[in-house]
């Protein structure tokens, strides 16, 4: 089969990669049902269900992942809205997954940067902004639970704009908060959106539209209320910068939006907003500098994600890609630039929680999960033509470390089995010593516990973590390894290029001051 051009070009431009970045707890969940409702991808009274029923799944699945309350693996969902098709990112939303989630926001072309307004710029929203400011991906900011009592419009854009260093440009502003947050003013459009509180029945909440000027409006509010909205939407329309796209696809600008995705108050005005604004695939940055065209006649695409266990019953593992430039066809050959080898692409799929359907075609910007990846690791290039060097996914140097030990020495072959594959996902980074015993290396505690979880629950091989005292770890050269005295300790990595790991930051900050000249590496280096 072939795809027709204007195809190609008309399919990259209705779509849209994108991923929402949240502190724990703004609303993540919440927003992204909503956005499922809208895009027809999950009905009402099948929600609830398939809410309690994913509860189900996701403790047979990664128990874990329910004893902690917390999202632990990476997903994506696609869905239709409006003639544009969707991919949206899960991006897990604790502090300890900064691996992954970076490895995520490598496959989006934009990202909603959700905060909860009596909450502000939170920690986690911190460290996720600085990633998507690194890689240059625009941002669109929506400031959730205006239903609850929240701080003043004007001191949340303040905010973002001292603590982020991004300028806010508000699309929407707010009508009150809490009990009186009564609707949302479109700047754009110059209509203002009223909206009612129901409860069950229809997710919708119902809107009546008018001006600025509607009597109506004045009849509703609180005559205190409506001269400060009056004053504060005069004064964003006429005092604050007008919004440039240019600035804002570059990420020095970010488009701001308030609403409560729990009421359902402005999330489709929302939604309307951001598909105009949030570009479609524009082609992934090369190493050169340059950008690889998305309707090029080449299929291309890189893993960013493995996953082990997905689905228990079929144990079996999927590398998700991400495309980047042609058109994907269900059995093509590509290479895997890794390996120079080519591979069939026969079984490909689109992930909905743990439902899964095989994909005949799929387009740049489009998520596709290869299942049965033994072949597969992060960061490799798949292509039909010439390969795109793409700027390669970064490992970091991990701050905790712990030796592995199997308590059930009668499942060392699961066990081996368990640690190859989860250290392939990039779960936690995985070492080895001198004797071959396995160490791992984790930013955050968590992953040592989700590690650990699932060996005993997929691999059914129990184990110990022996917490090593080392808090910091760099790459070195080979030729570097006597410069180390007995404080540290020499591992090995995967590709087993040399890691050295310090007993403290102080430790280490000695070594550089006694040795200027033995270089110490933050991500893996190039091979000597
Ligand atoms: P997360 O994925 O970012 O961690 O957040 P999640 O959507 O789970 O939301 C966290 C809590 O905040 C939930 O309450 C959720 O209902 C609530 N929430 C989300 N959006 C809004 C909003 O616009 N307004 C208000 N008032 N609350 C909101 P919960 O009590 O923890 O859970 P639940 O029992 O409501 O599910």
């Amino acid at each position: 089969m072939t795809v027709a051009r204007t195809t190609i070009e008309s399919e990259v431009k209705r779509r849209r990669a994108f991923a929402i970045i949240a502190h724990p707890d703004a609303g993540k969940t919440t927003l992204t049902e909503k956005l499922l409702l809208y895009g027809g991808a999950i009905q009402l009274a099948g929600h609830v269900r398939a809410r309690r029923d994913r509860r189900k799944t996701r403790s047979d699945w990664m128990k874990l992942e329910q004893e902690r309350g917390i999202s632990v693996s990476t997903a994506a969902l696609n869905f239709e809205y409006d003639g544009y098709y969707l991919n949206l990112l899960d991006t897990p939303g604790h502090e300890d997954f900064s691996e992954d989630t970076y490895r995520t926001l490598m496959a989006v072309d934009a990202a909603v940067m959700l905060l909860d307004a009596a909450r502000g710029v939170e920690p986690q929203t911190i460290k996720l902004f600085h990633v998507c400011r690194e890689r240059q991906i625009p941002i669109v900011t929506f400031i959730n639970k205006m239903d609850m009592p929240a701080k003043d419009p004007f001191s949340v854009l303040d905010e973002i704009e001292k603590v982020l260093g991004i300028t806010c440009s508000p699309r929407l502003w707010p009508m009150g908060s809490g009990p009186d947050f009564k609707g949302l003013f479109d700047l754009e459009s110059g209509q203002v959106h009223r909206f009612e509180r129901v409860t069950g029945g229809t997710f919708r909440a119902p809107e009546k539209t008018g001006g600025l000027d509607d009597p109506e409006l004045q009849s509703i509010m609180d005559p205190e209320l409506y001269r400060v909205f009056r004053e504060g939407a005069e004064l964003v329309r006429e005092a604050l910068p007008a919004f440039d796209p240019g600035l804002f696809r570059a990420g020095n600008i970010t488009p701001v939006f308030f609403g409560s995705a729990v009421t359902n108050f402005g999330v489709q005005l929302f939604l309307d907003h951001f598909l105009k604004l949030c570009p479609p695939p524009s082609g992934m940055r090369l190493t050169d500098g340059t950008r690889l065209d998305p309707t090029d006649d080449h299929f291309s695409g890189f893993i960013f994600k493995l996953q082990a266990n997905m689905n228990k019953q079929h144990r079996d593992r999927v590398a998700f890609l991400r495309i980047t430039s042609g058109v994907f066809e269900r059995g093509m050959t590509v290479t895997n630039s890794r390996l120079d080898k080519p591979v069939k692409l026969s079984s490909p799929v689109a992930f909905f929680g743990q439902e899964r359907q095989t994909v005949d075609v799929a387009y740049p910007g489009d998520i596709i999960g290869l299942i049965n990846p033994g072949v597969y690791q992060i960061g490799d290039v798949l292509a039909s033509g010439p390969v795109p060097a793409f700027t390669p996914i970064p490992r970091f140097a991990p701050e905790m470390f712990a030796r592995l030990v199997a308590t059930d020495t009668g499942r060392l072959k699961a066990f081996r089995k368990g640690v190859e594959q989860l250290s392939e996902e990039g779960v936690v980074q995985v070492f080895t010593t001198e004797d071959g015993s396995p160490v791992l290396g984790a930013v955050g505690t968590l992953q040592f516990d989700v590690f650990r979880s699932r060996l005993e629950d997929e691999y059914g091989a129990p184990c110990r973590l022996e917490v090593m005292p080392f808090e910091c770890s760099r790459w070195i050269r080979e030729s570097d390894r006597g410069a180390f005295s007995s404080y540290d300790r020499i591992v090995k990595d995967q590709e087993g290029r040399p890691v050295v790991l310090f007993k403290s930051e102080y430790r280490m900050q000695s070594f550089v001051q006694s040795k200027p000249d033995v270089p110490l590496f933050e991500h893996p280096p190039a091979s000597e």
